[in-house]
């Protein structure tokens, strides 16, 4: 593939081969020297026209550790405030030479626009896009768990066979589940999503997945369970439950988490609101992987960048660490 856009591209071999290269990735970050020279003389432009901390640092990272170039635009402060488009934006940054495109945009479907426009010849990734996908974040998950719930050496045919995710909160708006819903599916696992009625999407029930409006119900049957942060941003007042209600029915605390089984993890991609979707004891305990989210990211957005630029080379086996 020539672009990342959605999770729902993505075959179980395409997924699977992502998460294989991520876990070689994943070794360069053990070396004295966290530098490959794969990506040598290529660059990279990481598109942001909405805010993020995890992604756009995850990227870049990633980036700089494969020897990229790479050119960072934020919206805030560019002539996208002049009224600039998102075309003659792609055309000015791909005219100074630009390999691929890592794009955040509000707008579901701008990550396709460009990938599919003709507009420019550059690789795109889509980095999220409004409440559509975010793909590296559905494979970062997936590595996250297949790590904590499988083992480092799972392969073809042993990944999350089985394995039972539950997504929690802001379904509607969550870009992240959708992606997660769609990756977790192709890997073979069981995903049910918990959310009040008013903070589900119309159609849901077409989605290869359960539903559930009781969190209680579901904690003992899981394996991982996954906190979405209510994204007010992006709704209307009048749907939103209050605070103190949805944490006191869709809030993880310490009484909840006891009743996951012993072996199960805590999930958040960030950024979370603690005291209510998740409180600070929950957030802080060893059975949440937020933090470690974050690490796998960048060997996540490595492999990607790598498979999409770097050729059909073993990643690291026949890569020598950069001497810079
Ligand atoms: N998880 C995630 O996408 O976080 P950011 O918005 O900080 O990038």
């Amino acid at each position: 593939q020539r672009h990342l856009i959605s999770a729902a591209d993505l075959t179980r071999d395409d997924a699977v081969l992502i998460l294989d290269t991520a876990e070689e990735m994943a070794r360069v970050a053990d070396r004295p020297i966290k530098k490959l020279p794969t990506l040598r003389g290529r660059t990279v432009v990481n598109l942001f026209f909405e805010d993020s901390t995890r992604t756009r640092i995850s990227f870049e990272a990633a980036e700089k550790r494969l020897s990229a170039d790479v050119i960072n635009f934020t919206a805030k402060g560019s002539s996208v405030s002049k009224g600039e488009s998102l075309k003659d934006t792609a055309q000015t940054l791909e005219a100074m030479g630009v390999d691929a495109v890592v794009i955040r945009h509000s707008a579901s479907g701008a990550p396709y626009r460009l990938a599919t426009s003709g507009w420019i010849d550059a690789a795109v990734v889509n980095a999220g896009d409004g409440t559509h996908q975010h793909p590296t974040q559905a494979l970062l998950d997936a590595f996250t768990m297949r790590r904590r719930l499988v083992g480092r050496d799972a392969g073809l045919g042993k990944d999350l066979d089985g394995r039972r995710i539950t997504l929690v909160g802001d379904i509607l708006h969550s870009r992240v589940a959708r992606s997660n819903v769609d990756l977790l599916h192709t890997l073979g696992a069981e995903v049910t999503l918990v959310a009040p009625p008013t903070l589900l999407p119309v159609g849901v029930e077409t989605w290869p997945c359960e539903v559930s409006y009781d969190l209680d119900s579901t904690l003992s049957k899981s394996d991982a369970v996954m906190l979405l942060r209510v994204q007010r941003e992006r709704m209307n007042a009048a749907f939103f439950p209050t605070e103190r209600e949805y944490s006191r029915r869709y809030g993880l605390d310490g009484d909840r988490m006891a009743k996951m089984p012993g072996h199960a993890i805590v999930m958040h991609p960030g950024p979370m609101v603690r005291g209510m979707e998740i409180t600070a004891e929950v957030a802080d305990s060893d059975r949440c992987t937020v933090v470690e989210q974050v690490t796998n990211g960048v060997s996540i957005r490595m492999a990607v960048l790598y498979l999409l630029l770097g050729g059909n080379e073993p990643a690291v086996a026949h890569a020598r660490p950069t001497e810079e």
